[in-house]
């Protein structure tokens, strides 16, 4: 196989939540595979100090401060990019939220609004407004940050309503947009060792619980998804669209048989 299917060398990619966690590796793994490379989130000196990490890898990179669940300043972040750059080859639909931990029975309104906004609808808007631009450029790459627990309920239950959401939007969105030659596809990772995630694996016996329920025995760390990203922002993957990645440790699988000793 020509190994070059894999090089992002002459795209621009715009990945959310760029700023620290799955997004910066991603953004971090697209830069080494030659890509220019935006990111978005809340807060610009985060941003800023990724760019800068970008840049020192002979690309060029840009940092936008915009709210994802924003549909106006999702608008100016592609024009932003647009304008400085000329066009979008990939999207990376990474930032992503869970304000509410407990009982849905005592869920309040604004817990729903805000994983919902965050987590489903700011990830369609961008996708519209970025498939506008791919579909006369004449194709693209979108990945989407969905989650296991929107594959399977848990604990999280308005973030494992948003995930399933954030799946389902993947697969309507390929089947409309590959006329366009646009593919949309979606990551599902398991637990990975980020600040969303940190009351998981930061306690010391949750923790060692969460690893020892994969197949792998460990909690991932950010870099363990970012190979996936390059392969569904590449060429490599050119025939791949509608399709979701699970990269989870063998987390849905679990762990090997206890036959005893
Ligand atoms: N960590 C896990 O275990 C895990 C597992 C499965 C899936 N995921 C998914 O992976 C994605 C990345 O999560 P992570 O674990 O890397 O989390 P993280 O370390 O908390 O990073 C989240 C990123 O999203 C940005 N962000 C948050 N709210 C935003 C908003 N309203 N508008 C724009 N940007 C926003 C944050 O920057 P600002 O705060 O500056 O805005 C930050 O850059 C999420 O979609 C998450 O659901 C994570």
């Amino acid at each position: 196989m020509n190994l070059s299917r894999f090089s992002l060398a002459g795209r621009v990619a715009l990945v959310t939540g760029g700023s620290r966690g799955i997004g910066r590796a991603i953004a971090l793994a697209f830069a080494d595979a030659g890509a220019d490379v935006a990111i978005s989130g809340r807060k610009l000196p985060d941003l800023e100090s990724v760019a800068d990490e970008i840049g020192k890898k002979g690309v060029k990179s840009m940092a936008v401060a915009s709210h994802i669940a924003r549909g106006e300043e999702s608008k100016a972040l592609v024009a932003k990019v647009k304008g400085e750059w000329g066009k979008i080859d990939i999207l990376v639909n990474n930032a992503g939220t869970s304000p509410y931990y407990g009982p849905l029975l005592e869920a309040e309104e604004w817990a729903w609004d805000a994983t919902m906004n965050v987590n489903l609808k700011g990830p369609f808007l961008l996708s519209q407004v970025v498939a506008g631009i791919m579909k006369e450029q004449g194709g693209g790459s979108i990945i989407n940050m969905a989650s296991i627990m929107g594959m399977v309920p848990s604990e999280i239950g308005f973030y494992s309503v948003t995930k399933a959401g954030l799946i389902m939007l993947t697969k309507v969105l390929a089947k409309e947009w590959g006329q366009y030659k646009i593919r949309v596809n979606a990551i599902a990772p398991g637990v990975v060792k980020t600040r969303l995630s940190e009351a998981l694996w930061k306690d010391p016996v949750k923790g060692e619980e969460a690893a020892k329920s994969k197949a792998l025995g460990y909690i991932g760390v950010p870099e363990d998804i970012a190979g996936a990203a390059l392969f569904l922002a590449s060429d490599a993957s050119s025939y791949v669209t509608g399709e979701v990645i699970v990269v989870d440790g063998g987390e849905l699988v679990g762990p090997a048989p206890d036959y005893g000793a």
